[in-house]
């Protein structure tokens, strides 16, 4: 039984050039690469599935069929690891698109910002609240403890308003982040008063930066569609979120676990080589060779 409080629907923008990648980006998605051994938007369709969504969306853009290929069956590849009696490889290869997942997969034509992005997807979500995540952000749960989106969707089920996710960074940073500024609203959640995209520190409201997890309501689509172009010149999802505010409350979640910026180099390494660290079958060789660096 699906309640309303549930939510079945995530949202994936991957329609971005990866400028910042550049080879590496040339031809293949930014979201396709590899951290350790999956693609970060493996990683992002994992936590959105292990937060109990089954429909998937990938907002796509032109060179970016290698996103559609991953998810999609891959036949050949089966039969031929079949022939060769690689079962164990067969379902790991298959886990990647469970049974009960759907994908929709639907193009930007242009890239006018995340906001717009989000917006080519609203006739396939509809009315139903939903997950927006932004793969190079590579989110990990706390050991033992549930996914930042899991934390998010049962923060949700408790509000049933859109809950962001965010986390206090240094000052110096806030103008990488949308940043918000409110009230306490009870444990890890802040009721929303303010947010601003990329501001300037002297002018950033707090230094509580919105992460890129969001479990949002359907009316923000309308907000969207009446948002004129923001920072950068593009059709901002934050700047939707602060018309959104005046119509209903919207919360910020500080969640518990670990943020890495994959959409920058130094934040990929980090990543690389902590969930390298944590490998089940690599960890502790890796960590071996850490230590006989010379460093
Ligand atoms: C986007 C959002 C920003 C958010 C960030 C999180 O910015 O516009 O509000 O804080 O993601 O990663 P981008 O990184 O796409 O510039």
């Amino acid at each position: 039984m699906t309640t309303p409080r549930q939510i079945h629907t995530a949202v994936f923008p991957v329609a971005g050039l990866g400028t910042r990648f550049l080879p590496a980006t040339k031809a293949s998605p930014k979201e396709m690469l590899p951290v350790v051994d999956k693609p970060l938007i493996q990683y992002a369709v994992e936590e959105a599935y292990a937060a109990g969504m089954r429909h998937m969306v990938f907002v796509t853009g032109r060179s970016k069929r290698a996103i559609e290929d991953h998810f999609d069956t891959a036949y050949e590849l089966e039969s031929e690891l079949e022939a060769a009696g690689k079962h164990a490889l067969i379902e790991m290869v298959r886990a990647v698109s469970p049974d009960d997942m759907n994908c929709s997969y639907v193009r930007q034509p242009r890239s006018l910002g995340l906001g717009h992005a989000v917006l080519c997807a609203a006739h396939i979500v509809g009315e139903h609240p939903f997950a927006v995540l932004l793969a190079d952000d590579l989110m990990v749960g706390p050991p033992g403890g549930a996914p930042v989106l899991k934390q998010m969707v049962d923060a949700y089920a408790r509000l049933g308003r859109s809950v962001l996710a965010v986390q206090e960074v240094p000052a110096d940073q806030v103008r990488r982040y949308g940043i918000v500024a409110g009230q306490p609203a009870g444990e890890r959640l802040i009721d929303i008063e303010r947010i601003v995209e990329k501001p300037a520190p002297e002018q950033a409201p707090s230094r509580m930066a919105v992460a890129g997890r969001y479990v949002l309501s359907a009316g923000i689509f309308d907000e969207i569609r009446q948002q004129t172009p923001g920072a950068g010149g593009e059709i901002q999802l934050t700047d939707a979120i602060a018309r959104l505010m005046t119509k209903e409350a919207v919360y910020a979640y500080q969640y518990r676990g670990k943020r890495y910026d994959c959409g920058s180099k130094e934040g990929f390494l980090q990543a690389t080589v902590e969930l390298a660290l944590q490998h089940p079958q690599m960890g502790a060789g890796f960590r071996d060779y850490l230590k006989s660096l010379t460093l």
